[in-house]
């Protein structure tokens, strides 16, 4: 059987036109961009153009893309750098109720830096808790962290409406949106977001792993994690990755033109391994928010746990997740689940399966065939 990739949201394969874009990098395009003679100059060129064509994807200004080698150091870089610039405004931050690790994990780094750390919180629905919000934004509040749409669910936040609300509560606030799993998969918009810098990473929408973006919104107080050659304004010093780089422009490029023909790839996807699920007793969507991208799909399945049924699938030839590829070795029970009401038996019986615009209905025929073929076999084993 041919393998059928359903795990989009860990990463996705790199697009053909991404690959033919980069290749002259990997050739006699090798220029270092600070270097003065052509090789260089075409090099920094590459780049001007990437940070172009990253800029229009996010609605934001070329000069204010900083390159970075992902989305890890892109929301590094926002929480620790806006929080580090503003410490004489305030010592307070806010984040997220299911933020990735590398905005958690910064935010535990403030707190040990003295900041106060409070965080948001999800309703019953697996929707943000907006009263809540705004009880926790005030004065003190000098950075407040969000992602725009969910890693393990898909369910897309409302940063519009919390933007409103840290606006008014918490006028010194940085407001950073990760916004990984949006691109390409939302129209995205950074001044309409109303926030102050997103993050986003190649190879979620099908370049290379190792590049990404902090985008800032216009000049924001930022202290930099690097020390260097003064590259990207010294906010992000180092020669730039410009492979990476020219990948993740035409990458951005492709997301945008290709936004509705990867809604309704993934929309067919999700629906028809939905339609195939019902013959398989106890299996159940997941449904997290009022809003969910079609490229995401949480499943609850039933008689083992999820961890159980993915060696099955893998050995099928199947390839899916449990929880997010960064939490899959670790006990973390999302809180997004536990908001919905999932004890931690029932959270370990969920499976992520994520699409992209490549998926194809023979992969999801294939899926389908191996799920209704491993649930018996589950269910002679209890
Ligand atoms: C929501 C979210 N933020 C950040 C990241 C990290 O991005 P990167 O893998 O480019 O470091 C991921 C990747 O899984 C993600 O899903």
């Amino acid at each position: 059987m041919q393998p059928v990739y359903l795990d989009n949201a860990a990463t996705t394969p790199i697009a053909p036109e991404v690959r033919a874009v980069l290749a002259p990098f990997l050739e006699a395009e090798f220029g270092n961009p600070s270097s003065r003679h052509a090789l260089g100059v075409s090099a920094a060129r590459a780049i001007d153009r990437a940070r172009s064509q990253v800029a229009r994807a996010v609605g934001a200004e070329s000069a204010h893309v900083l390159f970075t080698s992902g989305g890890t150091e892109a929301n590094n870089l926002a929480v620790l750098g806006a929080a580090r610039a503003r410490r004489s405004r305030g010592d307070a931050v806010v984040l997220g109720p299911s933020e990735h690790p590398s905005v958690w994990a910064a935010g535990e780094a403030l707190r040990e830096e003295g900041f106060a750390v409070r965080t948001l919180r999800l309703d019953a629905n697996g929707d943000l808790d907006l009263e809540h919000a705004q009880s926790l934004l005030d004065e003190r509040v000098i950075l407040v962290a969000q992602m725009l749409v969910n890693n393990e669910f898909g369910t897309v936040y409302p940063v519009r409406s919390l933007a409103r609300l840290v606006r008014r509560a918490s006028p010194q606030a940085h407001l950073h949106v990760d916004a990984v799993q949006g691109l390409g998969k939302v129209e995205l918009d950074l001044t309409e977001l109303g926030a102050d810098s997103l993050a986003i990473s190649a190879h979620k929408i099908h370049a290379p792993k190792g590049s990404g973006a902090l985008v800032l919104a216009g000049e924001r107080p930022l202290r930099p994690l690097q020390f260097g050659g003064g590259q990207q304004s010294a906010l992000r010093p180092g020669t730039e990755n410009v492979v990476g780089i020219v990948a993740f422009g035409e990458a951005a490029r492709l997301a945008d033109e290709e936004l509705e023909a990867t809604g309704r790839a993934t929309a067919a996807a999700r629906e028809a391994l939905l339609a195939g699920l019902e013959g398989i007793t106890g299996a159940r969507a997941v449904e997290a928010g009022s809003t969910q991208i079609s490229a995401v799909q949480a499943i609850e399945l039933p008689g083992a746990p999820a961890e159980v049924w993915q060696h099955h699938l893998e050995a099928r030839g199947v390839m899916t997740s449990v929880g997010s590829a960064c939490q899959s070795h670790s006990e973390h029970v999302s809180p997004a689940l536990l908001a919905l009401g999932f004890d931690p038996e029932r959270a370990r019986r969920v499976m992520r399966f994520s699409f992209s615009r490549y998926t194809t209905p023979e992969e999801i025929a294939g899926a389908l065939e191996a799920l209704l073929a491993i649930a018996p076999e589950l269910e002679a084993l209890r």
